[in-house]
């Protein structure tokens, strides 16, 4: 694989919140890799980090009270924490684009869809007036299989599947190289996820767009991922292609996720609680994360945070049992 095939390259992210004088560690050391046209699955319970990576990607934290700490965000080797607002403006909705898991927070209730639409694509044209802006919004709503003449209805005039149609359309609207989608499709009905996970991936695929998949959901994860990075209290604890994953778990977390999965049944495969909480992120523990919950740990992974152990293939699992057991095989 060579460098030109990665798109977006985060190194040893690390984001804080300051809640009630207490520091809330969300985002600790992450590494992330993502290949252009590959969609990259982002995969943890709630509370895991997953939406303050997104945000951190784009720099839409909160002002205050929200800090990265440390790390880089290489956009085509660019690193996006160092660029001026104003370099940041012109990418955002251009070259990165989110949806996000509600589409009413996307959404201006009091504007029309077709001018939010066309806002975004004005915005950014290089060449073209007005008219044609609107003229390529009433084609985006046709390709996210709303008829144009919807362009002049207001939010409320549509259900919660097309009203993240629309989010989608506008995520889509200048082709950006990379979307982040926030777990796009939780907030819809059971009956009609599957239909806007299709229509993602179709127009993913259509206009060659990398994607940061954000879920909860292992049966998204096995319908639209290449790759995937498990991340349990803002660690990524496991990473590699979808096979890898679904074939060889191992860490004792994802092993859990897996464990955990009630029936063979596809809409049933949804995180299961593992025994025990995750821990308090005002309050980590010292080394693995999930050492608390692991029916393994022993006193090192209690000790210090753990190092990745690699496969030659690149399957990466941050697992003390891992690293061990590649020692024992010298
Ligand atoms: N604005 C905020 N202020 C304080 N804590 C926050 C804020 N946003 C997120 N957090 C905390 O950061 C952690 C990670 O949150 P988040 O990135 O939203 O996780 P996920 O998207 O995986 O559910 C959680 O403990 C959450 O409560
Ligand atoms: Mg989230």
């Amino acid at each position: 694989m060579t460098e030109s095939n990665v798109l977006l390259e985060i190194k040893d992210l690390s984001v804080e919140y300051l809640s009630d004088g207490k520091t809330v560690h969300a985002v600790n050391g992450v590494d992330l890799c993502l290949k252009r046209g590959r969609t990259l699955g982002l995969v943890g319970e709630t509370g895991a980090g997953k939406t303050s990576i997104c945000r951190s990607i784009l720099r839409i934290l909160p002002d205050v009270g929200a800090e990265i700490t440390s790390g880089e965000i290489l956009m085509e080797g660019k690193d996006l924490l160092h660029l001026k607002e104003e370099e940041m403006q012109k990418i955002r909705g251009k070259n990165i684009s989110m949806i996000f898991q509600d589409p009413m927070t996307a959404l201006n209730p009091v504007e029309r869809v077709g001018d939010q639409i066309a806002e975004v694509i004005e915005l950014h044209q290089e060449q073209g007036n007005h008219e044609d802006a609107v003229r390529r919004a009433k084609e985006m709503l046709e390709i996210v299989g709303i008829p144009g003449e919807r362009y002049y209805d207001y939010p409320h005039q549509f259900s919660g599947g097309m009203k993240q149609r629309v989010v989608i359309a506008i995520a889509l609207a200048c082709s950006p190289q990379l979307l982040l989608a926030d777990e796009p499709t939780t907030a819809l009905d059971v009956t009609i996820q599957a239909q806007v996970l299709d229509l993602i991936e179709d127009l993913q695929k259509q206009y060659e767009t990398s994607m940061l998949l954000v879920t909860h959901d292992m049966g998204v994860v096995a319908q639209v991922c290449d790759e995937v990075a498990v991340i349990y209290a803002g660690t990524i604890v496991e990473y590699g292609t979808k096979e890898q994953i679904f074939d060889h778990p191992s860490h004792p977390y994802t092993i859990g996720l897996f464990g955990a999965i009630p029936s063979m049944s596809e809409d049933e495969m949804w995180l299961h609680p593992i025994d025990g909480m995750p821990p308090d992120p005002t309050d980590l523990p010292a080394g693995c994360p999930f050492s608390p919950r692991c029916p393994y740990a022993s006193e090192a992974c209690r000790k210090d945070r753990i190092q990745p152990a690699v496969t030659p293939d690149g399957h990466m699992c941050r697992c003390i049992r891992i690293e061990q057991s590649k020692k024992g095989e010298h």
